[in-house]
């Protein structure tokens, strides 16, 4: 088992770093999924720091950039907005991948919308479907947290009970209403991809509970409720799950249907912002 490569020094570093970059103090953290960065532009003062200036930052390898951090503020909230961000199957471990949550936190970040594209596994569910995380499935046989406890940073055995905050879900819910829009709750099973599953890999998820599935933020979640973080998660449904719907998968369909309800997403996103 290899010791974890974070330590307070690698944070502190990178969180002073980005603190001498900017005079606001980002109170919520966002984690912008696949297609969803454009939320920066909304953004007013934003400051933007490239990952490759941050010290310690990993570096994106999916997007063909390295990625940016924005500090600004959105519908009067002071926030830090991650515009791609780090996967697992991308070659980093379970403590890379969540190393911005460290460093939102440092930075005093008290609360964090983590926004995902996930396949529908829930057959009643239809791309293009948002759905609020109710809570997650770990099989990514990973986890940020193994190594020895930095009791600064939290607790060894930290509790998962509500991973995902009921307070900022039923915010969600009511703005949406406000908005009139249709959004689902359910259960996201984060898998540790870069494939897609197997249809039989999909029948057993939803018999394991499963409504969707991703390849991302298990471990950001994971490493925000150790750090005390109350965190919004939102999927949103970009494809039916293998086996489902008689034809392929692929990274285009999943593009394509995140850019087709991206103003509703980002309309839900902005409104609950001042709920946090
Ligand atoms: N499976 C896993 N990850 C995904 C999917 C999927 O069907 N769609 C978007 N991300």
């Amino acid at each position: 088992m290899s010791a974890n490569p974070i330590t307070a020094i690698h944070i502190q570093e990178a969180a002073a770093y980005i603190a001498g970059r900017t005079s606001l103090k980002p109170e919520i953290g966002l984690i912008m999924g696949s297609g969803l960065g454009v939320l920066g532009d909304h953004l007013e003062n934003a400051e933007t720091i490239d990952y490759r200036d941050i010290p310690h930052f990993p570096i994106s390898t999916v997007e063909g950039h390295a990625g940016e951090l924005l500090i600004g503020t959105l519908a009067g909230r002071p926030v830090v907005l991650m515009r791609g961000r780090f996967h697992m199957y991308e070659g980093y471990g379970p403590e890379l991948t969540a190393f911005p949550v460290r460093v939102m936190k440092a930075l005093g970040v008290g609360s964090m919308l983590v926004t995902n594209a996930a396949g529908g596994v829930n057959t009643g569910y239809e791309p293009g479907d948002l759905m609020l995380i109710s809570d997650h499935i770990n099989l990514t046989g990973k986890n940020p947290l193994i190594g020895p406890n930095d009791d600064a940073l939290g607790v060894r055995f930290p509790d998962m009970s509500e991973a995902y905050s009921k307070r900022l879900r039923n915010a969600a819910k009511e703005t949406a209403a406000k908005l009139g829009l249709t959004v689902r709750e359910g259960v996201y099973a984060g898998l540790l991809g870069p494939t897609y599953e197997t249809p039989a890999e999909i029948r057993m998820l939803r018999v394991l509970g499963a409504d969707a599935v991703g390849m991302s933020t298990v471990a950001e979640v994971i490493t925000a409720r150790h750090a005390g973080i109350e965190v919004l998660g939102i999927s949103c449904i970009s494809n039916m799950a293998s086996g489902i719907l008689d034809q392929p998968l692929s990274h285009q369909e999943v593009i394509e249907t995140t850019e087709r309800v991206k103003s509703q997403f980002l309309g839900l996103v902005k409104a609950v912002i001042p709920l946090f």
